[in-house]
Order: structure tokens, then C-alpha cells, then sequence
């Protein structure tokens, strides 16, 4: 795949979620390699993408992905969905002039990595868990492992509203993560980028012995080593942090204020995306 030209160490670093849950990819990311410049784009606009059918996914996926590259000339993608790397990672791979990096396979690689007893779980949206994405990469991996799923429809929104507690979000999680807690696994992946806001309900639902795997540190790592052999990491001389920079299809006060607070003060003020602009 050619490389574009255009881009440079400075080029920013973009990234996509449907809404707030790549945030926790973007942490990551920034913990990591807190010099580059990063171009985050929630489209809160048109969430939950778990529901919808594959192919509008995809269309969306190719939308903001072209648009951090043309407009804001993206020296990568990250595509910090699960939903959306489930239905168009190959797809995105194969058309971008930059490399493109999923959260699914770090995530499983991780998972097999954590077990002890072999009975791995992987929750994640309906669009995810009925892709077989997962299926696929844990096969891949070559682990002796095996693999409960469950669909997890209804968390997204609890963190999209900001109800990370309580009794209605731990209803709603006795009742969806039974199949994963009856199967015995030692290890679950939170295959959905917003799950690790949910990480204290469900792991008081799992109990103690289950380890949670997010998929965003081991996608930060992917993406740095990347960055290292492509020769796009940025250098500075000043040791100056990286620039940041938020969008949002949506409510962008919405966006600034419950974004600050999940991600930390990286996110100051949010701007407004639109797909006219590709
Ligand atoms: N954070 C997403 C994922 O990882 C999106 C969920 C949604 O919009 O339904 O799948």
C-alpha cells in the first residue's frame, strides 16, 4: 500500500468511534506517546452503530476515515470501534493511503494471553458479536482456548447518557453477561470501546477471579510500533506534548463536557464534524 506523501511525524495521529468510547483508546494513546498530535472524531450524531446493519457502518466507517485523512491530513487511522472494525477494517486497510489499525486483534491477543483456564468470554454489540469478527481473531491467534460471546445491547447508550451506575445499568448487566459468568471464563475482553466506563458494574457482576481485558493499551502498543517502523513517529526537539484535537457529529457542548470528564483535561472544547465536508 502506497504511503501518502503528504504526511509527516507532525501529521496527526486520527481516530474514530461512534461516540465516546474510543476515548478510552485515545487515553491510551496519549499515556503512550504523549508528543503526537492526535484528530478524534465522535459521531454521536448518527450512534449507536451496534444496531445498525453492516453496511451503514461501513459507509460511516469510510466517511470519517476519508475525512481525517483529506481534511486533516491523518498520517494513520485508528479505528477505536470495535463495531466498525468488525465490518470495515479490510475494507478501510485496503483503500487508505495510510495504515489503518484495528482494536480487534490486539484485543484478542490480549485475552488469550491473560486466561488461566483456557474459557475466554468476549462481550461486545450486536453488529460485533454477530460479525464473528472475534471468532475469527482468536482462531487466528492459535490458542487453546474456548470462546463464550455475548451481545451486550443498551450498554452503549448507559454511557452515552453518562449512567455508568446503578441499579437499572446493573439489571441490565446481570441479565446479559449471564452466559460468559455460566461459561467459567477466567478472562473477558470488553470488545466495545465504551465497556471500560462499565468496568466496576461488570466486574462486580463477573466477580473477582475474572479478569476484564480492555482492548486499548494493546492497541497504543500496535500503533507506536507502527508508527516506529513506518518512520512517522514525531520527533521534538522542545520535548512540546501533542496537540489535540476533538469533533463531534453531535452535540459538541455535550461532547466537550462528559468528554473532559471521561478522558481527562486533554479534551478542552469539541468542534463540529460534518460529512458535507468530503
Ligand atoms: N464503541 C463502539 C464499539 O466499540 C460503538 C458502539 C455503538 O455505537 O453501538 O463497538
Amino acid at each position: 500500500m502506497p504511503l501518502s506523501d503528504k504526511v509527516s511525524g507532525d501529521s496527526p495521529i486520527g481516530m474514530f468511534d461512534s461516540g465516546f468510547g474510543g476515548l478510552t483508546v485515545a487515553r491510551a494513546l496519549i499515556d503512550l506517546m504523549p508528543h503526537e498530535n492526535l484528530v478524534y472524531i465522535g459521531d454521536t450524531g448518527r450512534y449507536p452503530y451496534g444496531n445498525k446493519p453492516a453496511d451503514e457502518v461501513r459507509g460511516y466507517a469510510k466517511e470519517l476515515a476519508w475525512s481525517l485523512v483529506r481534511e486533516y491530513g491523518a498520517k494513520m487511522i485508528v479505528v477505536a470501534c470495535n463495531t466498525a472494525a468488525s465490518v470495515a477494517l479490510d475494507e478501510l486497510v485496503d483503500e487508505l493511503p495510510v495504515p489503518v489499525i484495528g482494536v480487534i486483534d490486539p484485543g484478542a491477543r490480549a485475552l488469550v494471553r491473560v486466561t488461566r483456564n483456557n474459557k475466554v468470554g468476549v462481550i461486545g454489540t450486536v453488529g460485533t458479536i454477530s460479525s464473528g469478527a472475534y471468532v475469527q481473531a482468536i482462531r487466528v491467534t492459535g490458542a487453546p482456548v474456548a470462546l463464550t460471546s455475548a451481545a451486550c445491547p443498551g450498554f452503549v447508550e448507559f454511557v452515552e447518557r453518562d449512567q455508568t451506575t446503578g441499579d437499572e445499568v446493573m439489571v441490565l448487566a446481570e441479565r446479559l453477561l449471564a452466559p460468559v459468568r455460566d461459561a467459567g471464563v477466567d478472562a473477558l475482553l470488553l470488545g466495545c470501546t465504551h465497556y471500560p466506563y462499565l468496568s466496576r458494574v461488570i466486574s462486580d457482576v463477573m466477580g473477582p477471579g475474572v479478569v476484564l481485558v480492555s482492548s486499548a493499551d494493546e492497541t497504543a502498543f500496535v500503533v507506536k510500533q507502527e508508527l516506529e517502523t513506518t518512520h512517522l513517529i514525531r520527533e521534538t526537539t522542545d520535548g512540546s506534548l501533542g496537540e489535540h484535537q476533538f469533533l463531534s457529529s453531535g452535540d459538541i457542548a455535550w461532547f466537550a463536557q462528559l468528554g473532559r470528564r471521561l478522558l481527562g483535561p486533554e479534551l478542552e472544547t469539541a468542534t463540529q464534524w460534518s460529512n458535507n465536508k468530503i
